[in-house]
């Protein structure tokens, strides 16, 4: 399949909630194209629709109304077991609050995704994990616990698991959120290692918009609706522009 090949399209999606009496329009009718590859970001104001539609994506929660495909086939049209099979085959999750498992270590944690999966041996698992975890820079930390942990370090267990299916595509929650700006930087500095040396399809919410470099995607959300979508150009606008060879790898 053509790299540049849609991966995930979202067309016409709604997600309205029920409160009350109330009808809360979380998202109001949204498309989007996230072609393989992509390092694509998802920006807007907050209670804009930027998790829903996230969640949406993943396969965690289905439209109100519209459809999402992948690879041309409508998860719509999937079972539950279908789904099940496209979130622990295709899709990694991070969150801005890390989600690490505070009683497992770093090497139990990354493998949590697939412990049940009893076609790959515990000792593969284990191997691949704490290949995951040197990949992140981590190899001197698999026994710590969450809690032994830098904010940055935990976040970049997270990222380890959200790689052990070795999923197409990454959704990134504001994974930089509870992140001070320099550990920010690196933990954006990964994310892009990643997508290049794997080709690992990233979506990503932020608030900052200083981490959008050229040749990125950007839709813009605000009230439910896609406002602007472009492709970053010119000048990398990262904070540290030191770092763009390194952001570059
Ligand atoms: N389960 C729910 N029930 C009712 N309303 C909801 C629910 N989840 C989200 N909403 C509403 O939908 C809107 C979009 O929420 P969402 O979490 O997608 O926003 P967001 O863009 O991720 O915001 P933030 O930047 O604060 O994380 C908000 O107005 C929110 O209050
Ligand atoms: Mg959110």
């Amino acid at each position: 399949m053509d790299k540049k090949e849609s991966a995930i399209i979202v067309r016409g999606v709604k997600r309205h909630y029920k409160v009350g009496t109330e009808l809360v329009k979380a998202l109001r009718g949204v498309d989007v194209r996230i072609p393989r590859g992509e390092f694509l970001f998802i920006v807007g104001p907050s209670g804009s629709g930027k998790s829903t539609l996230m969640h949406i994506i993943g396969a965690l929660d289905t439209p109100t109304q519209g459809t999402v495909s992948l690879d041309d086939q409508p998860l719509s049209e999937m079972d539950d077991w279908q789904l099940s099979m496209i979130r622990r085959n295709r899709v990694g999750f991070i969150f801005q609050t890390f989600n690490l498992i505070p009683s497992l270590n770093c090497i139990e944690n990354v493998m949590l995704p697939l412990i049940t999966e009893k076609q790959i041996k515990d000792e593969e698992l284990e191997a691949r994990a704490i290949n995951l975890l040197n990949l992140v820079g981590l190899g001197h930390r698999l026994y710590h616990t969450p809690m032994e942990l830098s904010g940055g370090e935990r976040q970049r267990v997270a990222i380890a698991r959200a790689l052990i299916n070795n999923p197409d595509i990454v959704l990134a929650d504001e994974p930089t959120g509870n992140l001070d700006s320099t550990t920010g930087d690196e933990i954006f500095r990964l994310m892009r290692r990643i997508n290049k040396e794997k080709g690992t399809t990233f979506v990503i919410v932020t608030h900052d918009v200083e981490y959008i470099q050229p040749g990125d995607t950007v839709y813009h959300i605000k009230d439910g609706i896609i406002t602007e979508t472009y492709t970053q150009k010119g000048e990398n606008n990262m904070r540290g522009k030191k770092h763009a060879s390194e952001v570059n790898l």
